[in-house]
């Protein structure tokens, strides 16, 4: 279907979402199913089909690394959402790989397909005191240095009307980027923080930044990014302070953990959670009318909950 102009928020629209059941695909495709759209995902693996099935998605088995079967075979779309990674050294090739086969598979479709990729908070590497915005150079984190002609791609591609949204540093209560300090504090350790407590990250909560890919795909403007942060940028020592005093652990003051060992740990991408950044959300709220609800985590965490009236997903 071709739409112009703003505000389809009505038309029922054919999204297929990749990485539909991942941290913010879970949260994206609860608000899209919300809003009545109708969604197809991929799923890589028969418990993946189950959870989309479950939630009223319709399953489509197929690997991101292997696209060709799966293209093959894509139904009538108006959208699709890509927000799908394995974290593995070799993600930059998939994508590649990915992008080099669905672009011309949805160039190819009837009408012209809105495709909204996923980018990140570390495409804009350490800003220190500087807020970021769409417009700052991006300065990527090395082992995401592959998203960015990836995402020049999508912008510039003839076939498709290419979005990109950026992503702060997700959570969803004591999940997401929170896991590992939530985790430590449940089990009385203290937490790890890696490189400083004063180091600062944007933050948004999954069900504000679902909020933001809906709004993205009913009314963004083809080539523009958007920033998802609603938080500008929180040290991350008064997150690990407000678990461990939640709990509460005996430990109030964090464990550092280099970015090297962190880096060991998991692969050369963890190094992100070193980067001090400072982002702002205000385009997406300006212009696509984007309104985050969960605007204190430290509050959250202390108190337990989210305030009175944010979304609880
Ligand atoms: N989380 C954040 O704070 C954050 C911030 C900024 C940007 N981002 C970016 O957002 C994207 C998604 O992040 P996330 O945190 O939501 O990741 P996630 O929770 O790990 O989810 C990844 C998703 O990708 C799917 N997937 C992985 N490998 C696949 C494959 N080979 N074939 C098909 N599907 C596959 C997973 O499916 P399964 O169910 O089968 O595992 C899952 O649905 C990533 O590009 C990430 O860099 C994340």
């Amino acid at each position: 279907m071709q739409w112009a102009g703003f505000h389809r928020k009505w038309l029922t629209l054919r999204v297929f979402v990749l990485g539909g059941t991942g941290l913010i695909g879970t949260a994206v495709v609860r608000e899209l199913i919300g809003r009545g759209h109708q969604l197809f995902g991929l799923a890589r693996s028969r418990a993946s089909a189950a959870r989309l099935d479950h939630i009223g998605v319709t399953s489509f088995p197929g690997d991101i690394r292997s696209p060709e079967p799966w293209l093959a075979r894509l139904p009538p779309l108006d959208a699709v959402i890509h927000m799908a990674c394995d974290f593995s050294t070799d993600m930059g090739a998939i994508d590649r790989h990915l992008l080099d086969r669905l672009l011309p598979a949805l160039a190819a479709q009837d009408g012209r397909p809105r495709f909204i990729y996923t980018g990140g908070c570390w495409l804009f590497g350490a800003t220190g005191d500087a807020i970021a915005s769409e417009a700052t150079p991006l300065h990527p984190l090395p082992a995401f240095a592959w998203m960015v002609p990836q995402l020049h791609r999508v912008l510039a591609s003839p076939g498709v009307d290419g979005i990109v949204i950026h992503p702060a540093m997700v959570y969803a209560g004591e999940g997401g980027v929170f896991d590992r300090f939530a985790r430590a504090a449940a089990e009385g350790k203290a937490i790890p923080v890696v490189e400083s407590e004063a180091v600062r990250w944007p933050l948004v909560h999954a069900a504000d930044l679902a909020q933001l890919y809906a709004l993205a795909l009913e009314r963004g403007i083809p080539g523009e990014s958007y920033i998802g942060a609603a938080i500008e940028g929180l040290p991350i020592g008064r997150i690990a302070r407000a678990f461990a005093r939640h709990y509460p652990t005996g430990h109030e003051a964090p464990e550092i953990v280099t970015a090297d060992a962190i880096a060991t740990e998991l692969g050369e991408w963890a190094r992100g959670y070193a980067l001090d950044q400072r982002l702002s959300g205000a385009k997406a709220m300006r212009e696509l009318g984007w309104t985050p609800r969960h605007l204190d985590p430290e509050g959250e965490i202390l108190f337990g909950g989210p305030p009175k009236g944010a979304d609880t997903k």
